[in-house]
């Protein structure tokens, strides 16, 4: 056994410790599950053991399933292979465990998620420790999957079915002491109490049998208590609003309790196996896991960053510009700890992008999340000033001014004599092209993009873009600084609208060309939601304005001249501007009317200057647009090294600009399309709506070869 310990005591109570030494956390493995059901026999057939506490020797009591192994299992996987995984854990280990004779009792030292709070449900009786970190639940929907070793049977013959379905439909976990009063736990002691509470539960000759398990038990889950009929009416309906049917996870759980609810508990335990290996099958599962789990925490661990660059550590930056952008960055670096010059042009400017913090850290004070002296402390780093002399030994600059060449020109030279001689110097341009910006330093090799989103403060990724000089080192320092804020780099290369700005653009352009095409803005704004964009694109583009994708285009047209090819929203961008007058909601009006005080509402002149065409496109057809589109210019960039790894284009879709979560980001889109179904459809829609959909060569000989952009690992 090498996941766990076991020691059996003088009063015949086995001590089932989970440690497993080659991981920082317990999880369900399948050495995990060897080696327990190893440990439940030996409890089952000793006779002169009682029964067993099974606890952790980590902080945490298990974290659930290895999500890493559950990504690499379930690429490819069939459904026959699926439902033995989770049987394996299911019957002869939770199941055995349950029904052997003898008593388990958890002894939950720390967080029990998933797998580990399973674990919990399978035992006889559970005590947790009195620490608020000690969260339980069961939060498989959050990855498109579900409880699949008893957990969606055992919490609502536990608890009942209302209380559960917070737990299993919204994956939301419970400290102690709502645990204890949901049912979810039977008991919370003090952590130094623990042991011995479980022991002498054991040594006080329990009953080992569940309700379930007892003659004449009789479940009122189902259909015949009038209290369940509007849940299982209305749930379904709820799910299908939330998640516009994208993510099959709720759904399936839902069939679990009341198809489960009907069954005997073995029978039921077949059922959920059978919905756990449909989710396996599904490839929402794997794209959620891949990109917000596994690749988004590699991203997080810097694997961008060139090897072998000393690490660098910040302890003063500036930031130019105390406007939205300056003052979130100021903020999310002195919450990190760093010293901050907040500079602009006058003081009142840099005492208001202070002030930007004091607000935030007010709220965060307001509501219990900081204390007074710790918000005190992250305010009292950050000076604000006009004076260029104050960033004297900065180890980082941060430009975040007007988006205009020359003024950004200005201030890079003005601050980077400044720099401390390790330092180096980063735009938070949106649009400009860094390599042009660099020009203005007196070394160009250590100017980097450091794109940041707003709110800064809630947005976690950090597009850095590497420009035709940056060093490898700048880079790497780079990488560290957002590594020192906790936030998530993806790196690019340079180019116009970088990545993320340049895949965005077609969103908000598609839906505008489709006005001009006759089809309803209601249609055009509900397909969107329904492929599970949080906002449709002309909200988008009211929100920002149709003048920043409209200067963005005129910008290029300027530098590029006929090279540039317009954008197909370019003459709805223009008439919005020109002929309608209604640049967007900060104007009051754009696609959408806002009248003061009540809610907005589209634009009824839209079906004058954009007259309805007869045939309207199916729901499906735009949302596979849309989706389509953004998957395209995102291959265009891998194609042109704008991108260098796919997992990087995956991030950033759904960090940046909300792209579906359940597609796995605009990559991981055409690899659950099939990349030569892709292909042909891009064909077809390029018939339909013009070139911007052909596929390039590099993308059909791509499709030929059967190449996505994740190697599938097929199982027999
Ligand atoms: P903003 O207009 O809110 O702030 C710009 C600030 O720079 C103002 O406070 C202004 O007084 C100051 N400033 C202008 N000229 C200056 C000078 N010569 N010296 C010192 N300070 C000066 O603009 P915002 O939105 O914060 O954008 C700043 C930069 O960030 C731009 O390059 C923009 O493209 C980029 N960006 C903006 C995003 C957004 O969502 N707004 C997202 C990502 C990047």
């Amino acid at each position: 056994m090498t996941t766990l310990s076991f020691a059996v005591d003088a009063d015949g109570v086995a001590l089932i410790t989970l440690n497993d030494p080659s991981k920082p956390m317990n999880v369900v493995s399948p050495e995990f599950i060897d080696d327990l059901i190893a440990a439940i026999e030996r409890v089952a057939s000793d006779a002169a053991i009682k029964g067993a506490v099974i606890t952790s020797g980590k902080a945490a009591f298990m974290a659930g399933a290895d999500l890493k192994y559950i990504v690499n299992m379930i690429d490819g996987i069939t459904p026959e292979v699926a439902y033995e995984f989770s049987q394996k854990a299911s019957v002869p280990m939770h199941r055995r465990l349950e029904t052997c004779g003898k008593p388990f009792v958890a002894a939950i030292n720390g967080l029990a998620l998933g797998g580990g709070y399973e674990l919990a449900l399978a035992c006889h009786y559970r005590v947790i420790v009195d620490d608020p970190k000690a969260v339980v639940g069961l939060p498989e929907v959050t990855v498109g999957l579900l409880a699949g070793s008893g957990g969606t049977q055992r919490l609502p013959r536990m608890i009942g079915l209302e209380k559960s379905l917070p737990i299993l439909l919204d994956g939301k976990t419970v400290g102690p002491a709502e645990a204890l009063k949901l049912g979810m736990v039977d008991a919370v002691v003090p952590a130094a109490d623990l042991i011995e509470a479980a022991r002498q539960w054991i040594l006080g000759t329990p009953d080992p049998v569940r309700a379930w398990d007892k003659k004449g038990y009789r479940i009122d889950l189902g259909l015949l208590n009038p209290a369940n009929i509007s849940t299982y009416a209305n749930r379904p309906a709820q799910i299908a609003a939330q998640t516009q049917r994208n993510y099959p996870a709720p759904i399936a759980i839902l069939s679990c309790l009341y198809d489960g609810m009907q069954q005997t508990f073995d029978n039921a335990l077949k059922l959920e196996s059978k919905y756990f290996a449909k989710l396996c099958v599904d490839p929402v599962a794997r794209n959620i896991i891949r990109t917000t789990f596994v690749n988004k925490g590699e991203a997080a661990k810097l694997v961008r960053r060139p090897q072998g660059i000393d690490k660098k550590q910040f302890t003063k930056v500036g930031v130019l510009g105390a406007g939205m952008m300056g003052s979130g960055i100021a903020y999310v670096s002195a919450t990190a700890g760093v010293n901050v010059v907040l500079l602009d042009s006058k003081q009142e400017f840099a005492d208001k992008g202070k002030a930007y913090s004091a607000k935030v850290l007010g709220k965060l004070v307001d509501k219990g999340k900081k204390k007074q002296e710790q918000a005190d402390a992250i305010l009292a780093r950050i000076t604000p000033t006009t004076d260029y002399d104050a960033l004297k030994g900065c180890d980082l600059v941060i430009e975040a001014v007007f988006e205009d060449r020359a003024i950004k020109a200005d201030v890079t030279r003005q601050a980077e004599v400044q720099l401390d001689p390790s330092g180096f110097f980063a735009s938070n341009t949106s649009t400009l092209p860094i390599s042009g910006l660099a020009k203005a330093s007196v070394n160009p090799a250590k100017f980097i993009g450091m794109h940041f989103f707003s709110p800064v403060d809630r947005m976690p990724l950090v597009e850095v873009i590497v420009g035709k000089d940056t060093s490898q080192e700048t880079l790497a320092h780079a990488l560290d600084y957002v590594g020192q804020l906790k936030m998530i780099p993806i790196v690019v290369n340079d180019s116009r609208g970088f990545y993320t700005s340049r895949v965005f653009q077609t969103f908000i352009h598609e839906g505008m060309r489709m006005l001009e095409e006759g089809i309803a803005p209601a249609l055009i704004e509900n397909a969107a939601r329904q492929a599970g964009f949080p906002v449709g694109p002309l909200t988008l583009t009211d929100e920002v304005t149709v003048e920043l994708p409209w200067k963005i285009v005129q910008q290029a047209i300027e530098e590029l001249g006929d090279q540039f090819v317009k954008p197909c929203a370019y003459n709805v961008m223009q008439r919005m501007l020109e002929e309608l007058k209604r640049p967007g909601r900060k104007a009051g009006k754009g696609f959408y009317e806002y009248p003061e005080g009540g809610k907005k509402f589209l634009w009824p002149g839209l079906k004058d200057a954009f007259p309805l065409a007869a045939q309207q496109p199916s729901v499906e057809e735009i949302k596979d647009r849309y989706l389509a589109i953004q998957a395209l210019e995102t291959a265009r960039c891998l194609e042109e090294g704008v991108l260098t790894h796919a997992t990087d284009g995956d991030i950033g879709s759904l960090l940046a600009w909300s792209f579906p979560t359940w597609t796995g980001g605009t990559l991981s889109y055409i690899d659950t399309v099939g990349i030569k179904q892709f292909v042909a459809e891009c064909d077809r829609m390029a018939k339909a709506y013009g070139p911007r959909f052909e596929p390039s060569t590099w993308l059909r000989d791509r499709a030929a070869r059967g190449e996505g952009f994740y190697p599938s690992t097929a199982h027999a």
